[in-house]
């Protein structure tokens, strides 16, 4: 498939300027062009042609941690503190799930996210060969792991299953989807599990994605039982010697900080669950400032709750402001680098995607800029993390393939995606009564 884009604005976020009414050429699954008009030469014949009058190009945005398959809980449980929304609602409700539940409730995950212009995501769940078939038949980009319960009877079992799901699933659907093991937290999963964690990861070449110093609880009773933060507990345990992307890093001493930094540990911020939960802030600008990537996501739907990475990158902008009271902090274009760039480089993407830039897979947004919301267009990149609305994504392309054209999306059937995970999460209700 080759695609061009022209008479669109551009922002390509490699550090290079926005560019006024440029092209983009796409041929396979790779952009080849990106540049002001005729930049593209007349003997590219493009099999689609994109109008991009009115539109912006940026790459796609990056969900670095998300429960895809919560979906079906939006709005079941909410205003509760997070281990009696995780032991009285949320597990209890998780046991009901079916392999086809997981399914659907993906598929309405990746709906939301291509019409929010979302292209790529980093997933722990269960069923993963069930999110991964979503995310094969959607065309979404992700890197999938399943969450893993140390303290479980199937603790064993759940690892070697990781096994072979890695071996399966690893750099599949044309390259697409990635896979990584994913320990739940350092309090589901004692330190030795965690060594064999680690251990599986070497032999397998993968990263690891875990939930790390979420609450405040979680910090005291860590020092209550091992005498050390989370982060020195993960620390021990030499799980930092292979990649890791941590979801949430709230609660963190200057010291966690130093050390997330020296093993390169990527971070996943999920500004909204943490406030809707009542987590706390990340402390995200002395993150940045250590080194340390940060990237963004939404966390589960259950949490937050949608899946809409606009608002997530306005969320973490505004949270730092208001925690430093200080409008200086957290900029539009560093919010905006977190949802690309540092994002894919947390899932272990960035030299295939993060930018629009010659050589670098396709995942590209065309928002539609003709909204009252952005009217004057000062200044674009702005408007994008201050005063666009995920909805505003009109086209999204995924690895050179046309996802969404004109807001409509063209690799599901988005009324009977609807459809089925209405009933299956009304099933569900009743089941746990
Ligand atoms: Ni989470």
């Amino acid at each position: 498939m080759s695609i061009l884009i022209r008479d669109v604005d551009i922002l390509p976020l490699d550090g290079s300027p926005l560019v006024r009414g440029g092209e983009i050429a796409i041929e396979g699954n790779r952009i080849t062009v990106v540049g002001g008009t005729g930049s593209v030469t007349d003997d590219f014949k493009p099999e689609i042609v994109i109008d991009g009058q009115g539109l912006l190009a940026s790459p796609g945005l990056i969900n670095c941690h998300t429960h895809a398959a919560m979906t079906l809980f939006r709005g079941y449980a909410d205003d509760l503190p997070l281990m009696k929304w995780l032991n009285n609602k949320i597990w209890p409700i998780e046991d009901k799930l079916t392999e086809e539940d997981i399914y659907w409730a993906t598929m309405l995950a990746c709906l939301e996210m291509i019409k929010s212009g979302t292209t790529a995501f980093a997933d722990m769940y269960f069923h993963m060969d069930q999110v991964a078939r979503a995310v094969s038949e959607t065309g979404m980009r992700a890197s999938l792991c399943r969450g893993l319960i140390g303290v479980a009877p199937n603790a064993d079992e759940a690892l070697e299953w990781s096994f072979g799901f890695a071996r399966e699933f690893h750099e599949s659907a044309e390259g697409r989807i990635t896979v990584m093991l994913g320990p739940h937290a350092p309090y589901t999963c004692p330190p030795d599990y965690l060594r064999l964690v680690k251990d599986a990861a070497v032999e397998l070449g993968v990263g690891v994605h875990i939930h790390l110093a979420e609450t405040r609880s979680e910090v005291t009773q860590t020092a209550e039982g091992q005498g050390c933060t989370p982060v020195q507990l993960v620390e021990r345990t030499g799980l930092f010697e292979v990649p890791v992307l941590a979801a949430h890093c709230v609660h963190l001493t200057d010291e966690d900080i130093a050390v997330l930094a020296r093993y390169a540990v990527r971070v996943a911020h999920n500004p909204q669950s943490n406030m809707k939960l009542g987590s706390g802030v990340a402390p995200v600008v002395k993150l940045l400032e250590a080194g340390v990537m940060v990237g963004l996501g939404t966390d589960g739907a259950a949490s937050n709750n949608d899946l809409d990475m606009v608002e997530e990158m306005r969320s973490a902008s505004f949270l730092q402001k208001v925690t430093y009271e200080d409008p200086t902090v957290l900029p539009s274009d560093q919010a905006l680098a977190m949802a690309t760039l540092y994002g894919a480089t947390a899932l272990g993407l960035q030299d295939e995607v993060g930018t629009l830039e010659v050589g670098k897979k396709a995942d590209i947004v065309l928002w539609d800029l003709q909204k009252p919301h952005l009217c004057p267009l000062h200044d674009v990149s702005a408007h994008l993390v201050y005063s666009a609305r995920g909805s505003d994504a009109r086209t999204v392309i995924v690895d050179g393939k046309v996802l969404m054209r004109d807001y409509e999306v063209l690799s599901l059937d988005e009324e009977a995606v609807m459809a089925e995970a209405e009933r299956r999460a009304r099933r569900l209700i009743a089941e746990v009564g």
